[in-house]
C-alpha cells in the first residue's frame, strides 16, 4: 500500500461556459519516504494538484487515497484532521501570522491539536534553534528577513510532525543564497524520512529530488525515478489530546487571540462599542433614575402617613360639582373617631385669602385641622407649638405657619412667635413654625394652620368640611377599613356623595407609572442597544474579510471550522462585553455627577439592572457575531488562502 493514491483526479473550476478543466484523469502512487517534485510550466495545474494532495481542495471527481483511506467523502473537520496530523505546508510566501511571534506562529499547529502549553513552547523554540533561528522566537514575521521567515514556517510544517511536507516554490519568493539553504533543510528532512512533494519550476531545484513528476495542460506527461529504493521512514508525530484540559487550553487560545485581534485595531473596536455603550449606559442609568425617583417619591407617600384614608366631598377628583356637595361635616368626622379600626379623625377645610402683618400683604392658603392633622400629615415643628385639643373644641384664634410665609410676611429681625396676623382681616396669633416641606408636594404656597373650628366659625362661617382624613390602626387592613367607612357614610348620607382614596393606592399608582416610564425608556434603549449589535456584526464582517488570509492560514495548518468560529465568536462577546461593562461604568459616572449636582434624589442603581445589563451585551455578541463567525468557519481553505 502507497502512503498517496490518486486515480483519475479531475478538477474543474468555474460552472458552466465558463467551466474549465484543470486537472485531467491525473493517478499517481506516492510511497513513504519519497521525494518528488512535480515541474511544469506557468498555469499547468501544479498548485492545484498540490492543493488536492494537501487536502486544502476536494478533487472534482476521482478517487484519493491516504494510507489506504478514501477522502473523497471526509467532512471539513476530518480534512482539517489529516492536514493536522498527516501534512505541513510550505508556502511560497511564507504565510506567517504578522500578529503573532516566530514562536507562536511555529506552536499555532500544536494548539489545533492540544498539545500542552509548555511542552508546545519547548518543542517550538527547540525547532526554531535546529533551523538555526535561536534568539529570534519572539520577532514577528516583520522583524524577520524572507530567508528566516520561510524557515520559521518550516519548523512550524513540522510541529505536528510533518509526515508529509507539502513545498510549493518554497524558495520561489527567496535570494539564491536563502533558496540554497532552505533546500538544504527540505534535503536533511527527506534524510531524515520526512515524505516531500515540491512544486517547482526550476530544474535545478528539481535535482534535489528523488521523482521528477512533469505535469503540461493538467496531465502528467513524465515521471521519472532516481533511484528505486527509499530509506525507511521514522517520523515523530504528536499524538492529539481530546481531554477536557484540551477545550480549555482551546478556549484559551481562542481567548488570546481575540484579544489581540481587538488591540490590534483598538480604534476601530473602540467605535463598535460605543453603541453598546451608550445603549447599556442608557439602560442601567434610565433604570436608576426611575428607581430614584420611585423612592423619594414612595418616601413622601410615607412621609404623609402610611395607612390613611382620606373622604373628600363628589364623586372623584375629576368631579365638578363637588366644590358645590355640602354635606361632609364636622359630625362625620366624630361619627367617624368612634369606630374601633380609627387611630385618629382629621376634618380638614381650607380657605386662601389675604394674610396682612402691619403694612404687609400676601395671598395665603389657610387649613383648617384638628389637632392630629401634624402627626397624621408628617409635618415637623422648627419652632414654637403646635395647636393642642382644647384650642381646637374652643375655636381659639392661633396659627402655625411655614418658612415661607414667615419670610413674604416678616421682616428678618421680627420673631414671629407671638405676633398677631390677619387672615381676611380676623386676628390670628401665630404659636409656631414648621419646619420646611419635607414631602415636596407644598411647592412653593405660602401655607398656615390654624383649628378647623376657627377656621369654619370665624374665618369661612361654613359648616361642612372640605375632607376627612382618617388613620387606621396598624393592624387593621386599610381595605376593610375603607369598606367600614363607605357603609357609615353611606348610612349617614343616604346616598353616595362622598369618595375616598387610600395611600396605599396612591403608592400603587406611583408604582405602576414608574414601572411605565422605565419601560418605555428602556425600550428606546434596548433600541439603541440593538443597533450597536448591528454595528458590532458589521465590523466583524470586515474583520472577517479582511482577515480571511489568515483564516486560511489557520485552516491550512488544521484549525477546525469550531476553532474558528469559537475564535470570531469569543471576539464579538469581548467587544460587547467590554462595551457592556464600559456603560456601567459610565452610569455610575453619570450617577455620581447626578448625586453631587441634585440633591432632591438620588439615582439608585439596582444590582439586578446592571447584571441584566451584562447578560444581554453578551447575548448581543453572540447574537449578531454568530453570522459573521459562521461564515468565517464556512470559507473554503484554499479560497481563503488564495485571498489577499
Ligand atoms: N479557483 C480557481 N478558479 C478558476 N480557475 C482557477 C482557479 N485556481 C486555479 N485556476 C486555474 O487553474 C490553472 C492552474 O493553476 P495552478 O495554480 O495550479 O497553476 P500552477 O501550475 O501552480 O502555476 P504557477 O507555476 O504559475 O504557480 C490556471 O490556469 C488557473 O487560472
Ligand atoms: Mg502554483
Amino acid at each position: 500500500m502507497s502512503l498517496i493514491e490518486c486515480r483519475n483526479i479531475n478538477r474543474y473550476f468555474g460552472e458552466g461556459d465558463n467551466c474549465v478543466h484543470i486537472l485531467k484523469d491525473v493517478s499517481l502512487n506516492i510511497e513513504k519516504g519519497d521525494f518528488i517534485a512535480i515541474i511544469g510550466q506557468s498555469g499547468s495545474g501544479k498548485s492545484t494538484l498540490m492543493n488536492i494532495l494537501g487536502c486544502l481542495d476536494t478533487a472534482t471527481s476521482g478517487s484519493y487515497k491516504i494510507d489506504g483511506v478514501e477522502t473523497a467523502h471526509m467532512s471539513g473537520d476530518e480534512l482539517a484532521a489529516l492536514r493536522r496530523r498527516k501534512f505541513g505546508f510550505i508556502f511560497q510566501r511564507y504565510n506567517l501570522l504578522g500578529a503573532l511571534s516566530a514562536r507562536d506562529n511555529v506552536a499555532l499547529p500544536s494548539v489545533y491539536a492540544g498539545l500542552e502549553q509548555k511542552a508546545r513552547e519547548e518543542r517550538a523554540n527547540r525547532l526554531l534553534a535546529d533551523l538555526g533561528l535561536s534568539g529570534k522566537e519572539d520577532n514577528r514575521p516583520n522583524q524577520l528577513s524572507g530567508g528566516q521567515q520561510q524557515r520559521v514556517s518550516i519548523a512550524r510544517a513540522l510541529m505536528n510532525g510533518g509526515e508529509i511536507i507539502l513545498a510549493d516554490e518554497p524558495t520561489g519568493a527567496l535570494d539564491s543564497g536563502s533558496g540554497e539553504m532552505v533546500m538544504e533543510i527540505i534535503r536533511e528532512l527527506h534524510q531524515k524520512g520526512h515524505t516531500i512533494i515540491l512544486v517547482t519550476h526550476d530544474p535545478n531545484i528539481a535535482a534535489f529530488a528523488n521523482r521528477v513528476i512533469e505535469i503540461k495542460d493538467g496531465e502528467i506527461i513524465a515521471d521519472t525515478s532516481k533511484n528505486t529504493e527509499i530509506a525507511p521512514s521514522s517520523v515523530e508525530s504528536v499524538p492529539e489530546n481530546t481531554s477536557w484540559l484540551f477545550y480549555k487550553d482551546q478556549f484559551v487560545e481562542a481567548f488570546k487571540m481575540s484579544v489581540q485581534a481587538i488591540l490590534a485595531h483598538k480604534m476601530r473596536s473602540l467605535l463598535t462599542m460605543l453603541g453598546i455603550i451608550i445603549g447599556i449606559a442608557s439602560v442601567v442609568s434610565v433604570v436608576a433614575l426611575g428607581r430614584g425617583t420611585q423612592e423619594k417619591v414612595l418616601a413622601d407617600i410615607s412621609a404623609i402617613g402610611t395607612n390613611t384614608i382620606s373622604v373628600y366631598p363628589g364623586k372623584s377628583f375629576g368631579d365638578r360639582t363637588r366644590h358645590r356637595i355640602r354635606t361632609l361635616t364636622v359630625a362625620d368626622a366624630n361619627a367617624i373617631s368612634k369606630q374601633s379600626y380609627v387611630d385618629s379623625v382629621t376634618p380638614m377645610t381650607s380657605s386662601s385669602g389675604t394674610v396682612t402683618y402691619r403694612n404687609t400683604d400676601v395671598t395665603a392658603q389657610i387649613y383648617g385641622a384638628g389637632e392630629q392633622y401634624f402627626t397624621v400629615r408628617g409635618i415637623k415643628l422648627d419652632r414654637g407649638r403646635l395647636f393642642d385639643d382644647d384650642e381646637v373644641a374652643a375655636g381659639a384664634q392661633v396659627v402655625v405657619i411655614d418658612p415661607n410665609t414667615q419670610k413674604q410676611l416678616f421682616p428678618r429681625d421680627v420673631d414671629p412667635i407671638g405676633q398677631t396676623i390677619l387672615f381676611k382681616k380676623r386676628p390670628l396669633t401665630v404659636i409656631g413654625i414648621s419646619s420646611a416641606d419635607q414631602s415636596g408636594f407644598g411647592g412653593d404656597n405660602l401655607q398656615m394652620w390654624a383649628p378647623y373650628t376657627t377656621v369654619m366659625q370665624r374665618i369661612t362661617g361654613e359648616s361642612h368640611i372640605n375632607s376627612i382624613t382618617v388613620k387606621i390602626k396598624d393592624d387593621v387592613s386599610t381595605a376593610v377599613a375603607e369598606q367600614g367607612l363607605k357603609e357609615l357614610l353611606l348610612a349617614r348620607h343616604g346616598k353616595e356623595d362622598f369618595f375616598t382614596n387610600n395611600s396605599d393606592s396612591i403608592k400603587k399608582t406611583v408604582e405602576s407609572t414608574m414601572g411605565a416610564m422605565t419601560l418605555l425608556i428602556s425600550s428606546i434603549a434596548v433600541i439603541s442597544l440593538v443597533v450597536g449589535g448591528i454595528g458590532v456584526m458589521n465590523i466583524m464582517l470586515v474583520s472577517v474579510t479582511e482577515r480571511t488570509k489568515e483564516i486560511g492560514v489557520r485552516m491550512a495548518i488544521g484549525a477546525r471550522q469550531g476553532n474558528i468560529l469559537q475564535q470570531f465568536l469569543i471576539e464579538a462577546v469581548l467587544i460587547c462585553l467590554i462595551g457592556g461593562l464600559t456603560g456601567i461604568l459610565l452610569s455610575y459616572i453619570i450617577g455620581a455627577l447626578f448625586n453631587a449636582f441634585v440633591s432632591d434624589f438620588a439615582m439608585s442603581f439596582s444590582t439586578l439592572s446592571i447584571v441584566l445589563a451584562v447578560l444581554c451585551s453578551s447575548a448581543i455578541g453572540v447574537l449578531f457575531g454568530f453570522m459573521p463567525a459562521k461564515n468565517a468557519s464556512q470559507l473554503n481553505p484554499i479560497e481563503a488562502l488564495s485571498r489577499d
